[in-house]
């Protein structure tokens, strides 16, 4: 079929033969489709859709538009997990150690932030000298060596997705769920893994913001990696308040290494044990969900994670005596508390205005290409729940000047409501398993 009979047939609702969609996706990757064309075509699924069979040929067509990686040097079952985008999530940081921790390899490609949503990548180079641009073949190596590995997606994997998802940023086609699981398990498909566990936030400071649109892009996650031939889950969890307690790239280090210990926010802990111990079911090294689950609780309270999760630093040429030193992270020039103007309880708290504050401070990107600083963000002294009398400080600002301090205190005083606390949803709102 030629694009214009593409663009024709979707237009009007018909389900397009894999076949079509294959070569379509090919052409667009050999840069063979003009951009007028390519962004009708998106559009017209944006309306009309695409069913389960045209959107698993679509990911497929997306994955083997590049290089597909071989992990199978690895030896073992291996297992990623892929997150929609949180404010505060620093999840993969403590989640990869731990579950290599527990014999699982955890080869993992991940993102930079943009938007109120940081970036894995970007708080890992927080640690002076991390290296998260490698070489497919060291990052491999390192995942043989240690356990596992948290590199950047290298540009001949999956490059149809990389033109698509620039013309969608710009023709206000992102939100389309075909488009959206195209365009992750596409790039996860090409990593080569064996399953995946996909952790879908839902709430104020997400991506999908009802549980409805969340539960359908969970279930055409999980729908698309499996009639690909891969094992998958996903949960649907929280995210109207920030995870854990610190936003911003250091600050994450400082909490992710607490969890890697043991310690760390309970919200966070919870978070790892969940996903950990469905990616070591998944892997075939768990059968029983609780077992599983203990495991990964064992090596955060052991100590063997943190281990594991210094060596990958030493390995990525990072610092890893930041795990017995946070010290040697980065800090702010200047701090500041922001304190409850009034006595009662924490009602809400606005992930998606705090991770905007963030942003302003200087810890992520308003546009692709910012330069981040890594040293500053906003520390969380309450959840929401907590009885605070007025004046106490419900957070601390880290700012490089003191015009940035007081933008964010002006913004964290509205973020923060204190008056009759709401009933929160569950961390773990929904789990889609096999
Ligand atoms: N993240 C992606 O990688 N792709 C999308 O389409 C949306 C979120």
């Amino acid at each position: 079929m030629t694009t214009l009979e593409m663009i024709e047939e979707k237009k009007r609702g018909a389900v397009l033969p894999a076949a079509a969609i294959r070569a379509w996706v090919h052409q667009v990757a050999r840069g063979e489709v003009p951009d007028y064309q390519a962004s009708a075509f998106l559009m017209a699924v944006y309306f009309q859709g695409m069913n389960g069979d045209e959107t698993a040929a679509y990911t497929r067509a997306i994955a083997d538009s590049g290089q597909m990686l071989d992990l199978s040097p690895l030896g073992s079952r291996t297992v990623d997990k892929h997150s929609t985008g949180g404010v505060g999530d620093k999840t993969s940081l403590v989640l990869a150690p731990a579950v290599a921790a527990c014999g699982v390899p955890v080869p993992m490609l991940s993102g930079r932030g943009l938007g109120h949503t940081g970036g894995t990548l970007d708080k890992l180079e927080a640690i002076p000298g991390f290296r998260a641009e490698l070489p497919i073949h060291e990052f491999l190596r390192i995942v043989q060596q240690v356990g596992c590995a948290i590199v950047g997606q290298t540009p001949n994997l999956a490059p149809a997705d990389r033109i698509l998802y620039s013309l969608r940023d710009v023709t206000g086609t992102v939100d389309s769920i075909p488009l959206i699981v195209g365009s992750i398990v596409g790039k996860k498909l090409a990593a080569g893994p064996d399953a995946f566990v996909y952790d879908v936030k839902v709430g104020a400071g997400a991506f999908m913001r009802t549980l409805e649109d969340a539960r359908l892009l969970g279930h055409a996650l999980v729908r698309a990696t499996r009639a690909n031939g891969k094992s998958a889950s996903a949960l649907l969890t929280a995210m109207d308040a920030p995870l854990g307690q610190a936003i911003g790239n250091a600050l994450e280090v400082v909490e992710a290494i607490e969890s890697l210990r043991g310690g760390g926010p309970a919200d966070l802990r919870e978070l790892v044990v969940e996903l950990g111990g469905e990616m070591l079911r998944l892997s075939g090294t768990e059968s029983d969900a609780a077992t599983a689950r203990a495991r990964i609780g064992r090596v955060l309270d052991s100590g063997r994670a943190a281990e594991v999760f210094a060596q990958m630093v030493a390995a990525q040429g990072g610092d890893p005596h930041v795990v017995d030193d946070v010290a040697l992270l980065p800090t702010a020039p200047v701090t500041q508390e922001v304190r409850a103007q009034e006595a009662g309880g924490v009602s809400w708290i606005d992930a998606r205005a705090l991770g905007d504050a963030a942003v302003a401070l200087g810890a992520g990107r308003a546009r692709v290409g910012d330069v981040l600083n890594h040293s500053v963000g906003i520390q969380l002294l309450v959840k929401p729940g907590d009885r605070v009398e007025r004046g106490e400080p419900l957070a601390v600002v880290h700012a490089a000047s003191g015009e940035a301090l007081r933008q964010a205190t002006e913004a964290i005083s509205t973020a923060v409501a204190v008056g009759d606390p709401a009933a929160a949803r569950p961390l773990i709102v929904e789990r889609i398993s096999p």
